[in-house]
Parts: structure tokens; sequence; C-alpha cells
């Protein structure tokens, strides 16, 4: 006799088939070079953040951008925060940014006093468009930070142009541009500062992580400063000064050795990973193509300058209820799509905090009917032809 209090096995049922595996939105690239990493600096017992795992990732990340000044940080918003200590940000500055970013982009101005101040998005790239950042300069702006939505990039040019001609500096969210370019360039290095993310949904991980690029050579002294704590200890282990002490404000910027392991095994991979990602974003496009047609679905639009990374493979549907709608019936069957950004000037906090100087139609557009699929390097192609066929199913069956 079976025990009633315990559910029926699935399998003993005739009837009802094994239900798919579950495809989920993002799935680490991780092999057995992280885990000998984690394991060999474990057993090395130097741990405190600084060492050698940590100048690791600083020589992989000179090696692509060899003109910048790399730190590691705990995250894409640390780096960020680092960012607008360094810009000198007072009360009552301004910043021009994005409302299609993540919080962090605007924390790390608001923690400084300073104003968010949202400009609208291009509707080809959802990248920020240089006409609206002109229209919304003040006498009290000060800075512009642009974000390079799904690892494709701005339009450099016309951002430095504005910022020239306004006296801005220039900072880059590369938060998911890590690995990409633009017009040849590595994304990350055109600002006078550009700041990474590591974080567990990115290309390249170590679960929480970041790096600020610091591009213009006269904030290198006092990043070296404010990223130790205020102290002069980079100097100090250097042979520079006798002994290290406290000389500025500053926080604890940088991560574990642990961390640092993991993320310079990651960034030695990163154009194998890449790879990956742009071969299963490529096949996306493919099979959706048709589809896109049939139903007025717009597909990512990618610059002749911009070699993008495969962070995202997005579409946008006609209307909200349609997202919403295929989004559920994704949900149903185990398919890890998701929306993105809650539109920053919509939200409480941006409502309460920063300000829109015009209407940002292509942002609200986007925050309505922007739709992300599962993406990850090892998504097996059977596995995205299923993500592919399940959405056409679900747009077949649209409530009338
Ligand atoms: C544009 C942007 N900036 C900053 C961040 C924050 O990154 P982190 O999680 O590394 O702090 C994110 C997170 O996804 C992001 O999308």
């Amino acid at each position: 006799m079976p025990d009633a209090r315990l559910p029926m096995p699935v399998a003993r049922s005739a009837s009802a088939a094994p239900a798919p595996p579950a495809i989920p939105f993002y799935s680490p690239d991780l092999g057995e070079a992280e885990l000998r990493a984690l394991q060999a600096t474990l057993a090395s017992r130097r741990l405190a953040g600084g060492a050698g795992q940590t100048e690791r990732c600083h020589r992989l990340l000179a090696a692509t951008l060899p003109d910048s000044l790399p730190l590691l940080t705990q995250s894409c918003t640390a780096a960020l925060e680092m960012a607008a200590l360094l810009l000198g940000l007072q009360p009552g500055d301004e910043v021009i940014m994005p409302s299609w970013t993540f919080c962090s982009t605007a924390n790390a101005v608001l923690l400084r006093g300073a104003v968010p101040i949202f400009a609208d998005v291009r509707e080809d790239t959802l990248n920020l468009d240089a006409a609206a950042v002109a229209a919304a300069v003040t006498p009290r702006s000060r800075a512009v930070i642009c974000v390079h939505y799904a690892g494709v990039g701005c339009d450099m040019a016309a951002l430095q142009a504005v910022c020239r001609q306004h006296g801005l500096a220039l900072v880059e969210d590369a938060a998911q541009a890590v690995g990409a370019r633009w017009a040849g360039q590595p994304l990350g290095g055109f600002g006078v500062l550009g700041a990474f993310s590591y974080h567990a949904s990115k290309n390249v991980t170590c679960g929480e992580g970041g790096a600020l690029l610091v591009n213009d050579p006269a904030l290198r002294d006092r990043a070296e400063i404010l990223w130790e704590k205020g102290t002069d200890r980079l100097r100090f282990q250097r042979g520079e000064v006798a002994r290290y002490s406290w000389q500025d404000v500053g926080s604890s910027f940088l991560p574990s050795e642990i961390t640092a392991a993991l993320l310079a095994v990651q960034l030695a991979r990163v154009e194998e990973i890449t790879e990956k990602r742009l071969a299963v974003w490529q096949r996306y496009d493919a099979l959706l193509a048709p589809l896109a047609g049939n139903w007025g679905l717009r597909r990512p639009q990618i610059p002749q300058a911009a070699a993008h990374n495969g962070h995202i493979y997005h579409l946008r549907f006609p209307s909200r209820a349609l997202r919403d709608h295929v989004l559920a019936r994704l949900a149903a069957e185990r398919i890890g799509a998701s929306t993105h950004y809650e539109p920053l000037h919509l939200s409480a906090a941006g409502r309460r905090f920063g300000r829109a100087p015009g209407p940002l139609p292509v942002t609200e557009d986007a925050g309505a009917t922007l739709l992300r699929l599962p993406l990850y390097g090892d998504l097996p192609p059977g596995e995205q032809e299923r993500v592919v066929e399940r959405l056409e199913a679900a747009l077949a069956a649209i409530p009338h």
C-alpha cells in the first residue's frame, strides 16, 4: 500500500509525461579551471584583497586597456560610487544619465547629494541619445553617465562631442559591456572613468564583483587612495613610502583574493566566453527573424561600429499586454525569460530624487514591451529551439 501522506511519484502516472527541464535565464560559464583556482587560493591561506590574484586581474584588464588604471571592486555599484567620489560631485550638481538603467547608476550620484537627470534613449540601441543629453544640460550639469545597454556600445563620438562642448565629464557604466568594443576600441576605456560588472548574471563573473577603469591620468593617484580605505597603502607596497597612513576619504572597495582568483580565470577566458554567447545570440536572431516579421516584434539593432558581446537577446512586443502574456506563458513552461528595467523616472526613488526635463517615450516603451530570453554560452541548440517554439505557441494563443 502506498503511504497516503506521500505525494505520488510522477513516473507512476501513465498519462503524465515528465516535465521538460527548466531553462534558467542565466547560468555562469564555469569549468574545472575555476575550481582549481579557488582550491589553490584557499590552500595558499592568502585571502585578504590586493595580493597576487588581484594583481593578476589588473594585468589581464590592462592587457586590453593599456592606458587605464584598473582597480577591482566588490561590484559595479561600488565602482560607480568610486567614480562619483573621484568626480568630486557636490550637493546640487546634476548628472545626466538614462532612465533606462539599473538604480546603481543613479544611487552613486545620490550618495554624493547630486541629482540624477534622466534623458531618453535612442530607439535603435536603447542607449543614451546625444541630442537628449544636449537638451538636458543646465549650468549645474557636471557629468554624463552613459550605459552600454546589452553590451552594445553607445555612440561614443556623439556623446564625447556633447561633453566637450559643455565641459562635462563622461563616465561609462559598462556593467554589461565586458569584452565589447566600439569603433574597434574596448568599451570602458572611452570616458574619464569606466565601470564593469562581474555579477553572476554577467558574461564574466565572480558572483559579485566589478572593476573601475581610471582612464584620466589626473585621477589615478586619488583613485588608488580611495580604493584602499583612504590610505596610501599601494605606495607603501611599491616601496615609495616607509609606512602607510590615512590620507583622504575612502572605503574598502577591493574584493577578497578568493573573488579575484575566480575572476582571473574568467577574465583570461573572456574571448572564448564571448564567442560562445555570440553564437547563441546569432542563433536566436536567425530563429526569430520570421516570427518577428509575422508578429511585429522588434529585434535588437546593432550599429556598424559596435562589436557587442552577446550579453542580452531581447525582443520588443507591440504592446505591454502581449509582452506580459508571452512572459506568463513562458514562465508556466519553466522558461526563464525576463523583462528588464522599470524606468528610473517612474520608480518611487526616481520620482523623489531625480528629474526628467523632457518626456521619455522610448524609455517608457522599452519598460513596457521588452522581454529578454534565456542566454548563456552552454544553452544547447535544442533548448534554444524550444524557447522559440514556445514563444511562437504563446503568440498563437493570444486571447482575443
Ligand atoms: C547598467 C547597470 N549598472 C550597474 C549595475 C550594477 O552592477 P553590480 O551588480 O555589479 O553592482 C547593473 C546591474 O545589472 C547594471 O545593469
